[in-house]
């Protein structure tokens, strides 16, 4: 059977890093309430003049390195994000040709946090039709643009950074064996940006007013996601006849410390199987799973043949789940 596998992971954050003691200097906020609260310690942001695109470039370069193809063995990049560069074309296509791929299939994909989820699996579904050989997925984001610095409430939660894997066909059991995708849209108010889109034009008040940032309903938002991260991981267990038990290691979306381990306890997973790197890159939305897959990948964490589950839960809302066969 032809299944997808990941045969290279790469990842990049840019350099410069807020602290919790940078928040503490001009927001009545504390490193401990940061901590204690999210479990982030510090999250890295763009440099001026460095966009998605960028990010989504080196992270792609180092998967591609990794699986030892060339940008023109690409048959399809699908990009996970919700801070393209502009609203169209897709971030994507500038990839394509900041790549040097060949004139394959481009698209960005927008499920805000569980983005990557429905990249891969949206990938998954062309390579084991037949229809491509070798897929880039990436997930990435420069959320710091869409953040506004003056509310406590959601500054200090979010990130940026880049995910990149390379899906390539092969015969076997390893590989991607199962996608599972939700959504409920009467959620949707609790957690986007409400500005710009059709819905809601530029306007000078809007400017004024800082109406065009991200906006988060923090307390409804989490208690949806844990209750969903839970459910759709064993969701994927179950789909391949498995159960919580045969799970070598989570690598669940990063949010916040508190949401992984009431995620793990409602699963009833013991915590050292659950990938945590949340203190030290905050919440990078659609880049945070296949960021911390690169991370475990480069640090020797995943062996042959494990079994992996990714979750991942975010706005819209959107939750999704994937199992796979290291
Ligand atoms: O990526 C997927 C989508 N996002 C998420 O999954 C995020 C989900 N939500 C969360 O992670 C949490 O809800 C937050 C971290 C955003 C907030 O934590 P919380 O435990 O829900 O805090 P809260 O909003 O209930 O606020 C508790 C208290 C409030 O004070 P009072 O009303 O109890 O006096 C807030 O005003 O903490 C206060 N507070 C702060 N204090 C210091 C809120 N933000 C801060 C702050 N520093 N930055």
């Amino acid at each position: 059977m032809i299944r997808a596998r990941i045969t290279g992971t790469g990842s990049y954050v840019p350099e410069k890093i807020l602290t919790n003691k940078d928040f503490e200097k001009y927001l009545d906020t504390t490193d401990e309430w940061i901590v204690a609260r999210t479990g982030i310690r510090e999250r890295h942001i763009a440099a001026e003049g460095e966009n998605t695109s960028d990010l989504c470039l080196k992270a792609a370069r180092n998967a591609i390195d990794m699986a030892g193809i060339k940008a023109e063995d690409i048959d399809l990049i699908v990009v996970a994000t919700i801070t393209g560069d502009y609203p169209w074309p897709a971030t994507a296509c500038i990839v394509q040709n900041k790549l040097g791929a060949k004139q394959c299939g481009a698209y960005d994909i927008s499920a805000a946090c569980s983005g990557f989820i429905y990249a891969l699996s949206n990938a998954v579904a062309q390579i084991e039709s037949g229809t491509i050989k070798r897929a880039l997925v990436i997930g990435a984001e420069t959320l710091s643009r869409i953040v506004d610095y003056n509310d406590r409430n959601t500054c200090l939660l979010f990130g940026d950074a880049a995910g990149a894997v390379v899906l390539e066909a092969r015969e076997g059991e390893r590989g991607i064996l199962s996608s599972h995708l939700h959504s409920d849209g009467s959620y949707f108010e609790l957690l986007g940006q409400p500005a710009f889109g059709t819905a809601v034009t530029p306007t000078e008040e809007i400017v004024r007013d800082r109406g065009y940032f991200l906006t988060m309903q923090g307390n409804e938002v989490f208690k949806v996601a844990v209750k969903m991260l839970a459910e759709v991981a064993q969701e994927a267990v179950e789909a391949n006849g498995m159960t919580v038990d045969d799970i070598d290691l989570l690598i669940p979306h990063q949010a916040n410390i508190r949401i992984l381990e009431a995620t793990a306890k409602r699963m009833k997973l013991p915590s050292e199987k659950v990938y945590i790197n949340v203190d030290r890159f905050g919440n990078t939305s659609a880049a945070t799973i296949p960021l911390a897959l690169d991370e475990a990948n480069r640090a020797g964490k995943l062996k042959e043949n494990d079994l992996l589950v990714l979750n991942a839960f975010g706005g819209g809302f959107t939750w999704a789940a994937t199992c796979l066969r290291w």
